[in-house]
């Protein structure tokens, strides 16, 4: 029961382009995805080729295109050359602008994790989907032509999960993501949605830590054959766009508050320079836990360790719990407590109503309960942000937050589901 309820909390929604609810007029598409437990890096399962196969891309929500190492023992008789003559080719970041025969499309690629650039050109390979099931009765598989960059050596590889052969490109601006591509493909919005959470297994969806929807709803769960709508609360706020970093998912976070007490944080802070592309906050998920510029970071600590005081004084006066006691910070967490003195404050987390987080967009508010704290080590749990630096890029990177091992994880589950009922 207490995992039914914590593997619904983050949910994550992002539109990619801007139009307005629209409704998928085909069923979206599903994957499964993977999290290794080193790497921290969400991977998806694709099938391509022919004969088909499956091949894992860490999944890059600021990529321009989605790439793998196709050299050395990639062989599939539907691999076509993209012609450097193609409106596709012109799509992509290319080192020079040569188109000499054979009329290779030749490119640039990035590894989102050392940063490196590799040379590659671009080709198309077929890709089966299978429908979403939420969706449809029968998921039903299809194929597309979908262009990859296929990587000239395997070096690029580097610093990517090691079950992977190279990165599911997601960029919001370019038309080769796997997003935009497969909106085309299958005609539907060019809009797609991650589900993070724990590694679940049950008889609907077997073993999985997340999935990711392309065009569209509707996200339903399945915990032991139950599917669950209730949970399912979509928090909706715009893009920015980064000029300085077109690709990647930038939001309007207007303040932060932390149990219910506003951050006091300087504005500017908040906002994007459009000339350096410095400041802002963005939603990435190769991030495991989300990293705020050092003075958010103080605020956010003191207004965390407030809360714990105020917890603590109230209880002294109503009830006979031990105080929430804090011990020695596990890196890269500072502030971290007695996880057995959390779990027993069970009734007074209960009347404490206000989220643990909130983001606070221009008009609306994204809660997130609970996963303010994470299980560093065995009983300890700690306040699960981290101090970005003075002078980060980026002040805020809303990270995937999620536990890194699933089976203690299970001791907050409880303490979480005995907060909710
Ligand atoms: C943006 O950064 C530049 C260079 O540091 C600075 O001169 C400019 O004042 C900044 N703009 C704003 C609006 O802060
Ligand atoms: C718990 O903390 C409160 C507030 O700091 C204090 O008044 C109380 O005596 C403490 N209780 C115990 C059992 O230490
Ligand atoms: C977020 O939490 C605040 C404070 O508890 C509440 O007033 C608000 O309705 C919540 N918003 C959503 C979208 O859940």
């Amino acid at each position: 029961m207490a995992s039914s309820i914590i593997r619904f909390l983050l949910v994550l929604i992002v539109s990619v382009s801007f139009s307005n609810a629209q409704l998928p007029t085909h069923p979206g598409i599903v994957f499964d995805l993977e999290r290794d437990s080193s790497t921290l890096q969400y991977l998806v399962k694709i099938n391509q080729g022919t004969p088909q196969r499956e091949v894992k891309l860490v999944v890059d929500f600021g990529g321009k295109l989605p790439w793998f190492a196709c050299h050395g023992g990639y062989y599939s008789s539907s691999l076509r050359k993209v012609s450097c003559t193609s409106s596709q080719c012109s799509q992509a970041e290319k080192p020079v602008s040569t188109c000499a025969d054979p009329k290779i499309c030749s490119i640039s690629l990035r590894n989102p994790v050392t940063r490196s650039v590799g040379k590659g050109e671009l080709i198309s390979d077929i890709v089966t989907v299978k429908s979403d099931p939420d969706n449809q009765q029968t998921p039903v598989p299809s194929s597309r032509n979908v262009a990859f960059g296929c990587a000239a050596t395997s070096n690029i590889l580097s610093g990517l999960d090691k079950a992977s052969k190279g990165v599911a490109g997601l960029g919001r601006s370019s038309a080769l993501s796997l997003a935009s591509q497969f909106a085309v493909g299958f005609q539907y919005p060019n809009i797609f949605a991650v589900d993070l959470h724990d590694s679940v297994r049950d008889e609907k969806v077997l073993e999985t830590t997340g999935k990711i929807y392309f065009g569209g709803g509707p996200y339903i769960h399945y915990f032991w054959g139950i599917s669950d709508l209730a949970d399912r609360v979509l928090t909706y706020t715009p893009l920015l766009i980064n000029p300085k970093s077109e690709e990647e998912y930038f939001v309007d976070v207007k303040s932060i508050k932390v149990h219910g007490e506003t951050l006091p944080i300087n504005n500017k802070l908040l906002s994007i320079n459009k000339t350096t592309g410095i400041g802002g906050t963005k939603i990435d998920i190769r991030i495991p836990y989300t990293t705020l510029e050092t003075s958010i970071y103080n605020a956010f600590i003191k207004a965390h360790t407030e809360w714990v005081d105020r917890l603590n004084i109230a209880n002294a006066e109503l009830m006979d719990f031990p105080n929430i006691t804090m011990v020695a910070a596990v890196a890269p967490f500072t502030t971290c407590y007695d996880s057995s003195t959390i779990i027993l404050r069970g009734p007074s987390v209960v009347n404490n109503v206000a989220p643990s987080v909130s983001f606070v967009f221009p008009t609306s508010v994204w809660n997130i309960s609970f996963f303010d704290l994470v299980i560093a080590k065995e009983g300890v749990a700690c306040v699960g942000f981290v101090d970005g630096g003075l002078n980060p890029m980026t002040s805020i990177v809303i990270g995937a937050l999620l536990q890194q091992k699933p089976a203690i994880a299970k001791t907050l589950l409880q303490f979480f589901a005995m907060a909710l009922f």
